[in-house]
């Protein structure tokens, strides 16, 4: 049984962890969340499947689709070499205004998003006890916002600074449907997934299991 008085009744402000950093908790709502978790399985399907990255040898825990530009570690190239050389799915269009809106959002300034054309998506799966280590995001040549939405079970998401791995960092509880955007100053912070907390996904996220992260990216290629 639920308990009548959860977690969920705690209020969740949005919040900038360092500047340029902003965390939305909640802002899809469960039907958007549903209906990116139907296109994620769709994504899935192919023609290039889900898989997990090799990092200098080691299996990434983790299973990544990508859209617009495949990414294997350190570079983006249109077809995925290191799965089935196919050509990743195009990047859809309306996921451009979707990662637009983010920026208004947590910017609140309505021009914020213009100009602003991500042209790559990482789709990433994780199950039970995938975790992912702390990195940056620098494979892209553009130093535009990356915009990351989280969809099912909550995660404990560390998100650090620009220099090294270690402290000052801040740990938080990205949930279904959060928004996290990185970008200016903290673009090239350190971040990673410590750990996800099983059955906490939310009925009607449409997902029982596991979480789905979409970090939507301008490569500059
Ligand atoms: C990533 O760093 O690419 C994914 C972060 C997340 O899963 O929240
Ligand atoms: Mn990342």
């Amino acid at each position: 049984m639920q308990p009548l008085f959860g977690d969920d009744l705690v209020p969740r402000p949005r919040r900038e962890l360092t500047p340029g950093a902003t965390w939305v908790p909640g802002w899809l709502s469960l039907e958007q969340q549903r209906w990116l978790v139907a296109r994620y399985h769709e994504w899935a399907a192919g023609p290039v499947p889900a898989r997990g990255a090799k990092v200098r040898g080691h299996e990434m825990s983790v299973k990544t689709v990508c859209l617009g530009w495949h990414w294997r570690p350190y570079e983006y190239t249109r077809e995925a070499v290191d799965v089935n050389g196919h050509r990743v799915l195009d990047f859809p269009d309306w996921m451009v205004r979707l990662a637009r809106r983010a920026l208004v959002e947590v910017s609140g300034d309505a021009h914020a998003a213009d100009g602003y054309t991500p042209d790559t998506a990482l789709v990433n799966f994780y199950d039970l006890g995938a975790r992912m280590g702390l990195h940056q995001d620098k494979d892209e040549r553009a130093r535009e916002p990356v915009v990351s939405l989280s969809i099912g079970e909550t995660c404990q998401f560390r998100f650090g600074n620009t220099e090294n791995r270690g402290k000052p960092y801040q740990d938080i509880d990205l949930a279904s449907g959060d928004l996290f955007v990185f970008g200016g100053a903290s673009r090239l912070a350190y971040h990673g997934v410590q750990r996800t907390y099983p059955g906490t996904a939310p009925e009607g996220c449409g997902l029982d299991t596991g979480r789905i992260n979409i970090t939507m990216r301008v490569t500059g290629l």
